[in-house]
């Protein structure tokens, strides 16, 4: 893993969480992705060829194996005309279509709906206001309805120098990107951290369509906030296990909050799950230095930092010295697990189950789905009287994608949060012949014994990694969101970038020395089987310029279809695969291998045609996460995650940033939803 006090010596945050993801922690040395490809296109005879011939190899057993999709949709699928790339600091949407900005940052949602006042707000505060930087979300009809519900949606990260604007001196050079606000005397004040905090988490809001067409916030007792410090109940095998036992929870039934919610999942019992995915860099072990043992696997696999300054905010620094702070310290400080909180980081790294329609539920860890970087969660739609499938990807370079098997069956309006803590874990292998399997993460299969270190199933679960590691899964290039189009039953997962990846480990005639750009895997089951073993795979697209790209319909990505690092994924109904990219902070200034692209964006997809089209782009500095429609398809919600963040605090200064963002004050930019309607009143993207 990476040396963080010798790499990050001062502590910030940006080079280290540049993309949002975790440092390589993964050494075993099962086969990479590529590694499998390789092989597999040798076996088919197009070794000697380029990317293009490669594809067509992958794409002619595609082809064959595909359903058909309902072709009263098909016509319309992607209606729209493309946008072009944009360097600008806007929003772009096809002719045809407008938007408005929805639940920016900072706007109040419950109590006493404290104002939002920019970069001024307190901790208080903040707890009763919309977090910042929106990602996963979901749209949850009241009543059925396409023009009221409840709106929820993840808070991946903050950008400190925007929540503290007035105290920090943001226009001033003291308070540049990514850096974390300490005091003098590198203590940190309690009212940021607590603000910080409640910044984090998922927020639950009502919001319905006003009398002159537009969106607004709705107040209603069903608003709340859930960050990262709301009480939660650790469920499944994990639950009172020896791992989770705590200072807070001796007896390892409850934590404290959720941090670093990316993507998320719905259930199909109408709730939601809330995926943790960068949560390591959120705790410091310093044990190691004190005590010089190597830090315990749960916490060395996934990263968990050894800097004495603590994790990515320092939160165990604030003054107080209150134990809600001092929690994120898992430093071993008394004799027993209960005496400290070295056992905290094992509380983080799983889905959480919230229920949006009752405010007064307690949020559940959902342990049986798995400990890493979660991305998110998608279900297979659900068959009365069998078991449950859902699957998440690790989001990090050389992890792994995972399904999850209930033992118990679905019943409809029987099923409850609870169905997720019994079954069987699983991580893929993807074979060189255009088929997987599922490789059991569970006592006594594929070597997970005692005897190689694997004691039991919370054991199994707490180290999911290294049972995968164990196992023998594939390597991937950083698996993002995944979604499955209900049409088809096909799945389809977003690799959206390996920048690590070496020459030696990619073909020597693939450009891709290093994977910049990413690619979407997508498999199928006999029968649309999900629980199967067994799978057939291939890639849908390679992404890239009209130079480095594959094209689902073979050739490249042309003028309109263009783009790199895939992320955000959700199939609709009509079966539409909308795409959202995600290539760091891009700005007007940015130089580099993504440059071609422009400003992050989304694109859709007909997964029967292979057509891509660009349909908008966003903002400068920001990352396009979170696409969601009503149930009529008229009205979609798109999150755009930390505009402004590729500014530093001299641009601003300068007044570079400040005509782009709808909602942008002149002051702080906001993360924001966007809410895109046709202006004839159709559906999105027909
Ligand atoms: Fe939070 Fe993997 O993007
Ligand atoms: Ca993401
Ligand atoms: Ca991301």
């Amino acid at each position: 893993m990476k040396d963080f006090e010798r790499d990050y010596p001062d502590h910030t945050a940006a080079p280290y969480f540049e993309h949002g993801d975790e440092p390589q922690c993964n050494t075993s040395d099962n086969p990479n992705f590529y590694e499998v490809m390789e092989a597999r296109v040798a076996r088919r005879g197009f070794m000697m060829g380029g990317l293009a011939t490669i594809a067509t190899g992958l794409f002619g057993a595609a082809a064959t194996g595909s359903k058909a999709l309902a072709s009263s949709t098909a016509a319309t699928r992607i209606g729209f005309k493309a946008v072009p790339i944009s360097y600008d600091d806007t929003v772009v949407v096809p002719e045809g279509y407008s938007f408005q900005v929805l639940g920016a940052s900072g706007e109040p949602i419950s109590g006493d709906m404290p104002a939002y006042r920019p970069g001024a707000n307190t901790g208080a505060e903040q707890e009763h206001q919309i977090g910042q930087c929106h990602d996963g979300m979901h749209f949850f009809p009241i009543d059925g309805s396409s023009e009221d519900g409840l709106l929820v949606l993840n808070h991946e990260y903050i950008e400190p120098r925007f929540l503290h604007a007035e105290k920090a001196n943001y226009k001033g050079k003291e308070f540049n990107k990514s850096a974390v606000h300490y005091d003098a005397d590198g203590l940190r004040d309690d009212d940021e951290v607590r603000m910080e905090i409640a910044a984090h988490g998922v927020s639950v809001y009502r919001t319905a369509k006003q009398a002159d067409g537009s969106w607004a916030i709705v107040a209603d007792p069903r608003n709340r906030r859930i960050t990262a410090g709301t009480p939660m109940e650790i469920g499944g095998p994990v639950r009172g296990s020896s791992h989770v036992k705590t200072k807070y929870s001796p007896d390892g039934t409850r934590t404290r909050g959720t941090v670093n919610n990316c993507a998320h999942g719905v259930t199909p019992w109408n709730t939601y799950l809330a995926a943790e995915e960068n949560w390591a860099g959120y705790f410091a072990n310093t044990t190691e230095i004190d005590q010089k043992p190597d830090l315990p696997r749960e916490h060395a696999r996934y990263g968990v930092s050894t800097n004495p300054k603590g994790g990515r905010y320092g939160w165990h620094l604030a003054r107080s010295g209150a134990d809600d702070y001092v929690r994120w310290d898992a430093t071993t400080k008394g004799a027993s697990t209960t005496e400290d909180y070295r056992n905290e980081p094992n509380a983080y790294g799983w889905m959480v189950e919230i229920d949006p329609f009752n405010p007064d539920s307690t949020p559940v860890k959902r342990t049986h789905l798995g400990r890493f970087a979660h991305e998110g969660v998608v279900f297979a739609p659900v068959v009365e009287g069998a078991p449950l499938v859902c699957y998440s990807g690790d989001d990090a370079r050389f992890e792994y994608i995972y399904k999850f098997v209930s033992e118990d069956v679905y019943r409809p309006g029987q099923t409850d949060g609870s169905i997720l803590d019994r079954g069987t874990l699983y991580a893929a292998k993807f074979n060189e012949d255009g088929t997987g399997e599922w490789l059991a993460l569970a006592p006594g299969r594929n070597g997970l014994t005692p005897a190689n270190g694997f004691a039991d199933l919370a054991d199994i679960l707490v180290n999911t990694r290294l049972a995968a590691d164990h196992a023998g899964a594939t390597k991937m290039d950083r698996p993002e969101w995944g979604t499955i189009d209900p049409n088809s039953g096909e799945v389809y997962f977003a690799l959206t970038n390996n920048s690590r990846r070496t020459q030696a480990q990619v073909d020597a005639v693939n450009p891709r020395a290093q994977n910049n750009f990413g690619q979407i895997v997508r498999w199928r089951y006999l029968n649309t089987d999900h629980t199967r073993a067994s799978f057939e795979w291939d890639l849908f697209v390679i992404a890239g310029g009209k130079a480095t790209s594959v094209a689902p319909t073979g050739g490249a990505l042309g003028d309109d279809s263009t783009f790199a690092c895939p992320d955000g994924m959700w199939c609709d109904e009509n079966s539409r695969l909308w795409i959202q990219t995600d290539m760091g902070d891009i700005g007007p200034d940015y130089e580099g291998p993504l440059k071609e692209f422009g400003m992050n964006m989304m694109l859709a997809a007909d997964p029967e045609t292979g057509e891509i089209k660009r349909f908008l782009t966003g903002p400068w500095g920001q990352e396009t996460t979170g696409v969601v429609s009503t149930p009529d398809g008229k009205t979609m919600f798109v999150n755009f995650q930390h505009p402004g963040a590729n500014g530093s605090a001299e641009d601003f200064a300068a007044g570079k940033f400040g005509s782009g963002f709808p909602d942008y004050d002149g002051t702080v930019p906001r993360s924001a939803t966007i809410v895109i309607t046709k202006t004839d009143g159709d559906v999105i993207g027909s």
